[in-house]
C-alpha cells in the first residue's frame, strides 16, 4: 500500500499497457485502484490482494466500476504540436515547408497577438486534444507573451498535462511576426516565472527556439543559458526536417558541422530536449543525440504532408535514442495520436520497401511510443506512459462497442483482434471517458 493515499476509485475490466517496446499487456479481470490525489495504488486480478486493498480503505466492493467489454489504456502523449496552427489543421497542405511557414503558418500564428482570437482557437484545440485521448501535449504557442500565457491557463482550466512554449524568433521571419532579441529573452523569462508561480504541477513551461534559422547567436546563447539555470525545464525545436532547410542550416553555420551540433554549440541538447522530426540525420548526429540524452519526437503525419521525407525509425530505436510520437498540427493534418501512429507504421514500411533488412514498426510498438515512449521524452517515466502502481492515472476508458463505433467485432475476435481493430479504425467515438492524475476529463 502506499502510505496516506486514499483510495477513492477502483475499476473492475480489462486493462491494456505497455511494459517495453515489444510487450503490450493484455489484462482482463482486473481491478486497479486509483487514490484521491489521483495516483494507482493496486493493479491486481488476484482476489485476495484485491480484498486486503479494499479492507484497508474500507472501500465497498459496490462501489467498484465494472468496465464489462470497455477496456482502460493510458492517455496518449503528444510530444510535438503547433497550438495557433490548429487553426489551419486541413488545409494548405501543398507547400514544403519553407514556403508552406511563409505563406500560410506565419501569417496565422502573427493573429495571435489578438487574445479573443488566442482564446477562441486555444479552446477548440485543447478539447480536441484531449476528445482524441491526449492526455499530455508539448504546445508551441507562438511569440506573443499575453497570449502564451492564455494557451497554459486553457490547458489548466480544461485538466489536461502541457508542456507550453512561447515561441523564439528573432530573424528571417517575417516583418508581422518576429519580435527583437531582447523581447524574446525577457519575454520567455518572464513566461517561465509565471507558469512556475502558478504552480500546477500538470502545467509547465518549456524552452522554444522555433528553429536554428529564425534565432540568432545571442538569441540561442541566451536560450542555452536559461536552460542551464532551469535544470528541470523542458526545451523542443525542429531539426532536419527538410533538405532546404538543412542547407540553409548549412549556410548559415559553414563552420559548425552539423545541424544537430549547432544546437549542441548553443547548449540546448541535454535529457531535455525535444527535437520534432530529425528525419535526415548522420551517423554522428544520431550519435550526438543518444550521446546528449536528447529525444526526437516522430512527426511521419507531417513529414508525409509537407513532403519532407521518411524519417528511419528502426534506425532510431537501434541508437537507443528516447523516442515518441507527435502530431505536429498543423503541419500534420490530424490532431489524433491514433492517426500518427497508423503513419508511423505507413513510413516504417514504406522504409522496407528501399531497405530489405527494414523491420518494420509494429502497432504495438506504435503504441509503446504513444504511451511509454512519450512519458521518457516528457521525463515522466516514473509517473506516466502505462498504468502500473504508483504511476498517476491518466487513462482512456475505451468502448470497442460504441453504438457509433467505426470499426465492428465478431464473434471470433480475440480480445488482442479487438484492440488491434481499435488501433487501426478506432476513433474519438471510442473514448467513454478521459482521466488526468485520476480527475474526469469533461468534454466541451
Ligand atoms: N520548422 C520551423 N517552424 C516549423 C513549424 O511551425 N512546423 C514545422 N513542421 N516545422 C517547422
Ligand atoms: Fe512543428
Amino acid at each position: 500500500m502506499i502510505s496516506g493515499e486514499k483510495l477513492t476509485k477502483v475499476f473492475k475490466g480489462t486493462i491494456i499497457h505497455s511494459i517495453h517496446i515489444h510487450q503490450v499487456e493484455l489484462l482482463q479481470n482486473h481491478y486497479i485502484g486509483v487514490s484521491d490525489s489521483g495516483v494507482i495504488l493496486f493493479l491486481s486480478d488476484d482476489d485476495k490482494t484485491v480484498q486486503e486493498h479494499l479492507d484497508s480503505h474500507q472501500f465497498q466492493r459496490s462501489d467498484i466500476v465494472d468496465l464489462g467489454r470497455k477496456f482502460i489504456i493510458p492517455g496518449y502523449i503528444d510530444t510535438h504540436a503547433h497550438a495557433p496552427q490548429y487553426h489551419n489543421a486541413g488545409t494548405g497542405t501543398d507547400l514544403p515547408l519553407l514556403k508552406w511557414l511563409e505563406k500560410y503558418t506565419f501569417p496565422v500564428e502573427s493573429k495571435f497577438r489578438d487574445l479573443e482570437f488566442a482564446e477562441h482557437v486555444y479552446s477548440k484545440v485543447v478539447d480536441r486534444m484531449l476528445r482524441n485521448g491526449t492526455t499530455t501535449c508539448c504546445y508551441y504557442a507562438t511569440i506573443h507573451l499575453d497570449a502564451s500565457k492564455l494557451l497554459a491557463d486553457i490547458v489548466s482550466r480544461r485538466g489536461q498535462r502541457g508542456f507550453i512554449g512561447k515561441v523564439c524568433m528573432d530573424r528571417h521571419s517575417p516583418d508581422h511576426y518576429i519580435e527583437t532579441t531582447d523581447e524574446s529573452i525577457s519575454n520567455t523569462k518572464e513566461f517561465i516565472r509565471v507558469i512556475l508561480e502558478a504552480n500546477n504541477p500538470l502545467v509547465q513551461p518549456i524552452i522554444t527556439p522555433r528553429f536554428a534559422p529564425s534565432c540568432t547567436n545571442t538569441l540561442m546563447t541566451a536560450l542555452g543559458d536559461l536552460a542551464k539555470q532551469h535544470n528541470k525545464v523542458l526545451i523542443q525545436s525542429h531539426l532536419s526536417e527538410n533538405l532546404d532547410e538543412i542547407q540553409w542550416v548549412k549556410s548559415l553555420y559553414p563552420d559548425i558541422p552539423t545541424y544537430t551540433h549547432v544546437y549542441h554549440h548553443f547548449g540546448l541538447l541535454n535529457e531535455r530536449t525535444i527535437m520534432a522530426h530529425a528525419i535526415h540525420l548522420s551517423e554522428d548526429e544520431l550519435k550526438l543525440l543518444k550521446q546528449t540524452q536528447s529525444s526526437i519526437s516522430h512527426c511521419p503525419v507531417s513529414n508525409f504532408t509537407l513532403t519532407s521525407g521518411n524519417m528511419d525509425i528502426r534506425k532510431v530505436i537501434q541508437h537507443d535514442i528516447k523516442l515518441a510520437l507527435g502530431t505536429d498540427i498543423s503541419g500534420g493534418f490530424s490532431p489524433s495520436i491514433l492517426q500518427v501512429m497508423r503513419d508511423s507504421i505507413k513510413c516504417s514500411n514504406s522504409c522496407s520497401f528501399v531497405d530489405s533488412a527494414h523491420k518494420a514498426l509494429s502497432y504495438e510498438e506504435a503504441f509503446y511510443l504513444a504511451t511509454v515512449g512519450g512519458s521518457k521524452v516528457v521525463n515522466m517515466e516514473h509517473k506516466l506512459g502505462n498504468l502500473l502502481p504508483g504511476k498517476e492515472f491518466d487513462a482512456q476508458i475505451i468502448d470497442p462497442f460504441a453504438p457509433n463505433s467505426p470499426f465492428d467485432v465478431f464473434a471470433g475476435d480475440s480480445l488482442k483482434d479487438i484492440f488491434q481493430k481499435y488501433i487501426f479504425l478506432g476513433d474519438d467515438r471510442n473514448i467513454s471517458q478521459l482521466y488526468v492524475k485520476g480527475t474526469k476529463i469533461n468534454f466541451n
